[in-house]
């Protein structure tokens, strides 16, 4: 996908590269047109997304005025004095979008008291691959063209999605903390191939490959999961016998109540 118009030579900062910011500036790493800064609290964390030609920040201010989007990447409890750091080198046309969980567009007003455009996004981490899927939340106070510029942006790296804010923490129960969920199952899945004989690679080669095809399956018009694995249980078959293990063992049940529980928690 080309970078779009509303992107180009766009200035994007992070500050906070860990796990989640990094992602997100690593798939923007390497895109035409666009000039990607960080900032993080040990640099050395920074590393790999220099080599990837992202350039380093000395302090929050400077990363604020080298950028046009600045994208705030710490743990939820530092968005607040992130952004108090921040507020001197905001202007109006600034805007700083906020991944951190629990973090309302309210709080983050507060905050900036209003010295720039505002923004909720909440990510998850296949945005590394460019496979994302982003939450963007509903803002009748954001002007049209800074709401289609910040679409356009986590187009490059994955799916936008805009949410109103009450789907917002059961989006992040579901897709924000999913792929946790998808690791653990493949985790498994390659713990039985290993006691099966195939080595731990090997192991964790095919279901990876399971899971990509499998998706691929899923994304295509019409499909739904009840059908698709219906079309995979033969009649007095093998996989027929391994779902009704998971059923009597209420796997079903128990995905959906870890879910519910990340969303009592968010
Ligand atoms: N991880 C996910 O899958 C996920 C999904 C959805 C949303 N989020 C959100 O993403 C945010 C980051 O989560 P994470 O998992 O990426 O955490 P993380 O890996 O701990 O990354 C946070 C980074 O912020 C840095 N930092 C802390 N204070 C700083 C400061 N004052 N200035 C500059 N950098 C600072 C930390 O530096 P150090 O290296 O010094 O610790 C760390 O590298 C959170 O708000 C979370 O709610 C994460």
């Amino acid at each position: 996908m080309d970078t779009p118009a509303s992107l180009h030579n766009k200035r994007i900062g992070c500050i906070g590269c860990g796990n989640m910011g990094g992602a997100i500036l690593g798939g923007l790493a390497g895109r035409p047109g666009l000039h990607l800064f960080g900032y993080n609290r040990t640099p050395k964390r920074l590393e790999p997304l220099l080599a990837k030609g992202v350039k380093p920040v000395a302090d929050i201010p400077g990363l604020v005025a080298a950028s046009d989007i600045v994208i705030i990447g710490v743990k939820p409890y530092l968005v607040a004095e992130t952004l108090q750091a921040a507020l001197p080198a905001l202007r109006p046309e600034s805007v700083v979008i906020s991944i951190a969980a629990g973090v309302t567009l309210r709080d983050l007003r507060e905050v900036v008291q209003n010295r720039c455009h505002v923004v909720r996004v909440m990510p998850n981490t296949p945005a590394l691959v460019g496979s994302g899927v982003f939450a963007i939340e509903e803002d009748p106070q954001l002007p049209q063209p800074v709401l289609g510029m910040v679409l356009d942006l986590f187009s490059l790296i994955g799916q936008p999605i805009v949410l109103p804010e009450k789907k917002f923490n059961p989006f992040m129960a579901l897709v924000g903390c999913g792929p946790a969920y998808v690791f653990h199952f493949m985790d498994a899945l390659a713990e039985a191939g290993v006691t099966m004989g195939f080595t731990r690679q090997e192991a964790i080669d095919l279901v990876t490959q399971l899971f990509l095809g499998s998706a691929r399956l899923a994304a295509v018009p019409g499909s739904h999961p009840a059908i698709l694995r219906e079309q995979v249980c033969s009649p007095a078959g093998v996989t027929i016998a391994a779902m009704n293990h998971l059923d009597r063992t209420a796997v079903r049940g128990h995905i959906i109540d870890a879910v519910l529980a990340a969303h009592a928690k968010s």
